[in-house]
């Protein structure tokens, strides 16, 4: 991949995923044999947003390779507070850091700051955009699980507000998958995403009952309803606690059907799932450090 900004999925092709999935194999075999690969460089980490496991594993990723991570701290502990703007703040963490990791609730932050800043940089959730390198490790699980190929991929949950749906929803179009959304009505997928999906010329179909599709699934894909993101507190309790699974829920699923979420889970799957075979999310979470690490060690080389 190029030294460039990762601002959505859509830039990513099928050869640029698999140039970083093979990478962050390399790293996943062996995470602490790397540490003389970037000793000086210094990755920015601005969330304006609550994060754990995107930008630990930023930090972990970095340090493994060598590196180290310097981090805004929260919106209250910076000059945010103090009525400093986005872009001020991000030129200013660019000019300490090699490539910055930036999370913003509007949608759209990430494209605006990449036109202030001249490294790098990786958006971590834009609102209910796009979260491009959660993507990455998505389908680095997905690769690892069921194959990327010949794929029946059911996402669910919430696909209006949820960012990661859309990012993947997109990469997926580079792959031989049949995509099946389950939401309710209220939840679809933004119209955007689904021409963006037409025009890439991906095979999707929508559906409001799980049970319609299950059987057929090689992976589930369950998300959070994205409360934060709800005009109404009203609307949110309406939904709230109804796509959820449970073992019971699962008895009509393959053998082989693999479960994934980006987590954080409210109430989405039982934690009895947590213990079965069908259960990838926190092998899921944990491939955040070697894809990352395979990300940043491609936006590092050209500083060698
Ligand atoms: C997701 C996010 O922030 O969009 N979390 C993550 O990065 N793994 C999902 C979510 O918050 O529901």
């Amino acid at each position: 991949m190029r030294r460039d900004h990762l601002i959505t999925a859509k830039q990513l092709s099928r050869e640029d995923v698999e140039s970083v999935l093979d990478r962050a194999a390399e790293f996943d075999a062996d995470p602490a044999a790397f540490g003389d690969r970037h000793p000086d460089a210094v990755l920015g980490l601005c969330f304006f947003e609550p994060s754990t496991r995107t930008k630990m594993s930023f930090e972990t990723a970095i340090k493994r390779l060598g590196g180290d991570a310097v981090d805004m701290g929260t919106v209250e502990s910076s000059s945010v507070k103090k009525g400093e703007s986005l872009a001020d703040t991000a030129r200013v963490v660019a000019g300490y850091a090699d490539a910055l990791v930036l999370r913003h609730p509007s949608q759209g932050a990430a494209k605006m700051v990449s036109e202030f800043v001249d490294v790098p940089l990786l958006n971590g959730g834009d609102g209910a955009g796009h979260h491009p390198t959660q993507t990455l490790l998505d389908l680095y699980t997905i690769r690892e699980n069921a194959g990327l190929d010949d794929l029946t991929i059911g996402i669910m949950g919430d696909l209006k507000y949820g960012r990661t749906v859309h990012s993947l929803a997109h990469a997926l179009t580079n792959f031989d998958a049949s995509q099946h959304f389950v939401s309710p009505e209220s939840l679809r997928l933004p119209r955007s995403v689904r021409y963006d999906l037409h025009e890439a010329g991906a095979n999707v179909r929508e559906h409001t009952e799980l049970g319609e599709i299950l059987p057929a699934l090689d992976v589930l894909y369950v998300t959070r309803i994205q409360r934060e993101r709800f005009p109404d507190e009203n609307e949110y309790q309406e939904i709230a606690g109804e796509y959820g699974i449970d073992l019971e829920t699962l008895e009509d699923a393959k053998d082989d059907l693999t479960v994934m979420h980006p987590l954080p889970r409210v109430d989405e799957i039982a934690p009895e799932v947590d213990d079965t075979e069908y259960a990838a999310y926190f092998e899921q979470a944990h491939n955040g450090v070697p894809v990352r690490m395979a990300l940043l060690d491609q936006l590092l080389e050209g500083d060698e």
